[in-house]
């Protein structure tokens, strides 16, 4: 690699992901091209987490020069993944030199899926956007790179998350507005935006979002609810006061959720009442392969619709075996697929909700009607409600979501 005088050491390994970005075909056009080439990556993830996936657990080993050396740790800089930078809303990878377990609650996304988002979101040279989970600040830096960063608004919820990624903005050469706050929320002081875009999933679009976009402007992001499926990329376009209708664009992408919009915790109580909570047990046609998002990405999103406030808990009493359930809290209701390997599925359900016959219901319909796929669904938002729907929004295959 030859490096030439005024030039980063970096820039041969942005050209290098700017080739496999542009081969992908995430990277289309010139002006991202541009901005891909000129942002650091390695600015914005000092270190970070690489992921070993172990029989009984995921641990997560501390990449940083220090331990594994400048080179290697570049190397994996400049390659199309999302490097986990936080986990358990505090650890780095700065606080272990030994992998350790916990949940991501902060990454830097693979730059394919930043950069496919960015073409996505359609911007024009003058667009203002407004970006919420800024995370690293990396794609923050390439919307600075590519509008200017007096176009740039960007909203990071964790404290320390914000901190970390205006100091690398600033090392970058980048001064967007940065706000540390809750995204759901936008910034009401900035608007209107002519796009918003979401590197963290919602469960239903945020009416600060559909207010703090101009008429015509777009709002892109990924839905995504307790059952943990994924709508893919959804882009919307507001039409007018609180309102805005858009379309999935048939895609698999996934975030983590918006932190107000994660799944409630269990509570303490929750052995104590769902392990005495009596149900009954039937056959079921609908086995477990419909919450696998890899069997069905549609089905299982369609599930999630019958049942909005439902969780799934991968959970077993002791030693027995584990099984998928279906849990709603607030109506303390549960449906557990049983589901040995040879023997034909069955479900236990309990409480007042029977929320596996609402999901065999909701999927039977979608099935009757030729199982379309969710790239087929729109969705609708007015003040009162958000509807997702197939063929007529008030038809059979429409759901409200839960808000
Ligand atoms: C996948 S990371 C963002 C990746 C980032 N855009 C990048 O390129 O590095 C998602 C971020 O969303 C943040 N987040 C979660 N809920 C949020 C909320 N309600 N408002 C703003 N940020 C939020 C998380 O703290 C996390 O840093």
């Amino acid at each position: 690699m030859t490096v030439e005088a005024g030039e980063s050491p970096t820039t041969p390994l942005r050209l290098r992901l700017a080739d496999a970005l542009a081969k992908s075909g995430d990277l289309r056009t010139t002006p991202w091209r541009t901005a891909i080439e000129a942002v650091p990556r390695e600015v914005f993830i000092p270190g970070f987490f690489e992921r070993i996936d172990g029989a009984r657990e995921t641990m997560w080993r501390p990449i940083t020069p220090e331990l594994v050396g400048v080179t290697e740790r570049l190397e994996l800089t400049y390659t199309d993944e999302t490097w986990v930078t936080q986990l358990n809303h505090g650890i780095t990878a700065f606080d272990t030199d030994m992998p350790v377990t916990g949940a991501p609650t902060s990454s830097s996304t693979l730059p394919g899926l930043v950069v496919r988002m960015l073409e996505e979101l359609q911007v024009e040279d003058s667009s203002r956007v407004l970006e919420i989970g800024t995370g690293t600040g990396y794609s923050t830096g390439l919307l600075s790179a590519r509008l200017g960063p007096q176009l740039v608004t960007s909203v990071e919820v964790d404290p320390a998350v914000a901190a970390r990624a205006r100091k690398a903005l600033a090392e970058a050469g980048y001064s967007p507005d940065l706000i540390t706050g809750d995204g759901l929320l936008g910034n009401p002081a900035g608007a209107l935006y002519d796009r918003v875009i979401a590197t963290c999933s919602v469960r239903h679009i945020p009416a600060a979002w559909v207010a703090q976009t101009r008429p015509g402007g777009l709002i892109l992001t990924t839905m995504l609810g307790w059952l943990h499926a994924s709508s893919g990329l959804v882009r919307l376009e507001v039409t007018g006061e609180g309102t805005a209708e858009g379309a999935f664009l048939g895609t698999t992408d996934s975030f983590m959720p918006a932190r107000p919009h994660a799944a409630p915790p269990l509570g303490d109580d929750f052995h104590a009442w769902i392990d005495n909570l009596p149900t009954t047990e039937r056959p079921t046609a609908a086995g477990s392969e419909i919450l696998d998002p890899w069997e069905g990405w549609t089905s299982l999103f369609i599930a999630q619709l019958a049942v909005p406030d439902a969780q799934l808990v991968t959970y077993g009493l002791d030693d027995g075996p584990v099984f998928d359930h279906l849990v709603d809290l607030d109506q303390r209701s549960v449906a557990i697929l049983e589901q040995e390997s040879e023997e034909p599925p069955t479900v236990r359900q309990g409480g007042p909700a029977n929320l596996w016959d609402s999901v065999e219901s909701a999927i039977s319909q979608w099935r009757a009607a030729g199982s379309p796929s969710l790239d087929q669904f729109r969705i609708t938002v007015t003040p009162e409600e958000q509807t997702i729907w197939f063929g007529d929004p008030q038809g059979p295959l429409s759901w409200n979501l839960s808000q």
